[in-house]
C-alpha cells in the first residue's frame, strides 16, 4: 500500500516550523508521541499519515547514508517475518547546515499500541498480546542466528508495538533507529544519536551508557527484561507477572521480577539524566548561544 505522501506539504511544514511550540505552527499539526529521540507528528493537511522527524544530518550524504540503512534494516526485518506498516521517507533542507530526515507512516489507531493496549485488554486479552510479541521477538533471534552476515537488533517494548486484536495482526513501528550489524559491523553511527544530546553531555553519556545501550538490544535476555520493565514506565507494574509468567513459559530466560524492578531503576536514572541534559542543552542555546535548538522535547515524562 502507497502512501498518500504531500512531499510540497512536508517541506512548507520543516520551513515554517518552530521547535520550540509545535503546535503554534502556521500549518497545522499535532503531536502524537515522543520516543527517546524523535517525536512524532500529524499534519492536519495530511491525515492517516504520522511523520518522524530526525534532524540530525550536516549533509545530504548523510542523511541518504542513514535513510538507505533504515530501508535495509526494514528489508531485513521483512526477511526475519516481521510486519511492518506502510512507509515512505523524505530528506528536507532546512538551511545550509541542516538537513532534516521524516520517516512517514500509515497512522495506526491510537488505541492499537503496544501500551495503550494495556488501557483496555483484560488478561486474557493481555496473555494474547504477549505470545504475539514473544513469537515475533523470537523470529528475530531465530533470523539471527540461520545466517552468519547480518545481526538485528530490536527494542521490544509496548510502544513500538501496534496490536490489531481482531486480526492478530502485530506492526513493528519503531524502525527509525536501524539498528543492526553486517560481518560484525555497527552500522547505526552512535555519534548520530549523541547528536540529539547536547556537546558537554557527549563524553559522559558516550563512556557511561552508549555501549551498554545499544548492546542490550541485541541480547535477548536483556530484549525482554527490558520490555517488562517498561511496563514500570507505562504505569502497568500490576500487568508484570503475567508478561514474566509467559516469557518464561514459552522460552529459556527465566526471568525473575526482582532483576526487573533492579534494572528499571538504573534505566530510569539513564533516560532521566539523558532528558535533562538536552533540556539544559536547549535552555543554553536560548539564552547564552542564542541559537536556535533543533530538538522536539517531551516536557516530562512520566516514569
Ligand atoms: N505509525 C504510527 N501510528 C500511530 N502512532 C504512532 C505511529 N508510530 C509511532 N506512533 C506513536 O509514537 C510513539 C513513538 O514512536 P516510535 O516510532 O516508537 O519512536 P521512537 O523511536 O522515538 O521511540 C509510539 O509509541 C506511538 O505512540
Ligand atoms: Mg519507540
Amino acid at each position: 500500500m502507497a502512501l498518500p505522501v504531500d512531499r510540497v506539504l512536508v517541506e512548507a511544514f520543516e520551513q515554517q516550523l518552530n521547535p520550540l511550540n509545535v503546535t503554534a505552527s502556521g500549518i497545522p499539526a499535532r503531536m502524537l508521541g515522543f520516543g527517546e529521540i524523535s517525536c512524532i507528528l500529524e499534519l492536519d493537511d495530511m491525515p492517516g499519515v504520522v511523520l518522524k522527524r530526525m534532524p540530525l544530518f550536516h549533509t545530504r550524504a548523510q542523511a541518504e547514508d542513514y535513510l538507505e540503512k533504515y530501508r535495509t534494516y526494514c528489508s531485513l526485518l521483512i526477511a526475519a517475518g516481521l510486519s511492518l506498516p506502510a512507509d515512505d521517507a523524505l530528506i528536507v533542507q532546512r538551511d545550509p547546515q541542516l538537513f532534516v530526515l521524516y520517516f512517514l507512516q500509515e497512522k495506526l489507531a491510537p488505541y492499537t499500541i503496544g501500551n495503550r493496549q494495556l488501557d483496555h485488554l483484560d488478561d486474557p486479552g493481555v496473555q494474547q498480546l504477549v505470545e504475539a510479541l514473544i513469537e515475533a521477538i523470537e523470529k528475530v533471534w531465530a533470523f539471527n542466528a540461520r545466517q552468519r552476515r547480518y545481526r538485528l537488533a530490536i527494542d521490544a517494548q509496548l510502544s513500538n508495538w501496534a496490536w490489531q486484536a481482531p486480526q492478530e495482526r502485530l506492526l513493528y513501528i519503531d524502525t527509525s533507529t536501524p539498528l543492526f550489524r553486517i560481518d560484525g559491523e555497527e552500522q547505526l553511527q552512535p555519534e548520530l544519536l549523541l547528536a540529539s544530546a547536547p556537546g558537554f553531555a557527549r563524553a559522559i553519556i558516550r563512556t557511561l551508557f552508549l555501549a551498554e545501550v545499544m548492546n542490550r538490544y541485541y541480547d535477548p535476555r536483556a530484549v525482554y527484561i527490558d520490555l517488562v520493565a517498561n511496563l514500570y514506565k507505562e504505569q502497568h507494574a500490576a500487568r508484570i507477572p503475567l508478561f514474566v509468567h509467559c516469557i518464561n513459559a514459552r522460552t529459556h530466560q527465566g526471568l525473575s521480577e526482582r532483576e526487573i524492578a533492579n534494572y528499571y531503576r538504573k534505566d530510569k536514572f539513564i533516560w532521566s539524566l539523558f532528558l535533562a541534559m538536552r533540556k539544559l542543552d536547549r535552555w543554553l542555546h536560548r539564552y547564552v548561544y542564542g541559537k536556535q535548538y533543533q530538538f522536539i522535547l517531551p516536557e516530562r515524562i512520566r516514569r
